[in-house]
């Protein structure tokens, strides 16, 4: 049996390094996502959101057009660099970008409380010990009656069962590069938002949310409302 490593041990440069290298090619997709479409509707104009891992801000570019103040965290400095470089200047008073372990906020990286906490693909790529310090801090900043969108790879997404990687804690797996995917049970994350006291509107588990060429991932969606 393979022996699991410690979580502590991971290297978190490695994880930083894998973000770095995916996004210095400028290859990655500009389009906003169908969950961004999705959520929009949800978040009241001239609102606060916070988002958790922007990636290429093609979401926060996105929500900033549609008449949101944004604050966006990335791990990665290369893809915060590039985004600021990218604004639009019409949405340069809109968008604050910060570079930034979204495990590691506090409640001063929020400066005041937001209506909406929005994280794509972002949950999946941490690791488990770190979702309770997550949802506390979202919970803490959010006010009465604030939403927090996630979307996240399922336990049932055919990747989770296809072999590829390293098991390194449960669920989760770690590939080349240091790139992990810690994939989500529904039953857990239902479970660590009621207990961060968050309700639950609405979860969807399903495929056909997000395909990308050859990958047609099962999903998490869900809508939370602080309590
Ligand atoms: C799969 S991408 C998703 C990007 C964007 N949300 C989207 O849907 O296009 C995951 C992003 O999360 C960022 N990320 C991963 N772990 C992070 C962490 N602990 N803190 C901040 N950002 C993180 C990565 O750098 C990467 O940009």
């Amino acid at each position: 049996m393979k022996k699991e490593k410690n979580q502590l041990s991971l290297n978190k440069n490695d994880l930083i390094k894998y973000w770095d290298n995916y996004y210095a090619d400028n290859k990655s997709n500009k389009e906003n996502s169908s969950f961004a479409d999705y959520c929009l509707p949800l978040i009241k104009n001239n609102s606060r959101l916070l988002e958790l891992g922007c990636g290429n801000a093609r979401d926060t570019y996105f929500f900033a057009k549609n008449g949101i103040h944004v604050i966006a965290f990335d791990i990665s400095k290369i893809v915060i660099e590039k985004n600021i470089e990218n604004t639009p200047i019409d949405l340069k008073s809109k968008i604050k970008f910060v570079n930034k372990d979204f495990t590691l906020l506090t409640p001063d990286d929020s400066k005041s409380y937001v209506s909406t906490i929005y994280s794509r693909f972002t949950l999946h790529a941490i690791l488990k010990n770190k979702i309770h310090k997550v949802f506390n801090f979202c919970h803490k900043v959010l006010l009465d009656g604030g939403l927090f969108l996630i979307e996240t790879r399922s336990i049932k997404d055919p990747l989770f069962s296809s072999g590829k990687g390293e098991r390194i804690d449960e669920n989760t797996f770690q590939y080349e590069n240091g790139h992990i995917r810690h994939f989500i049970e529904k039953k857990d994350l239902v479970k660590n938002l009621s207990e961060a006291g968050f309700i639950i509107e609405k979860v969807v588990e399903s495929n056909n949310l997000s395909i990308v060429g050859d990958d047609n991932p099962v999903l998490l969606r869900v809508v939370a409302r602080k309590k």
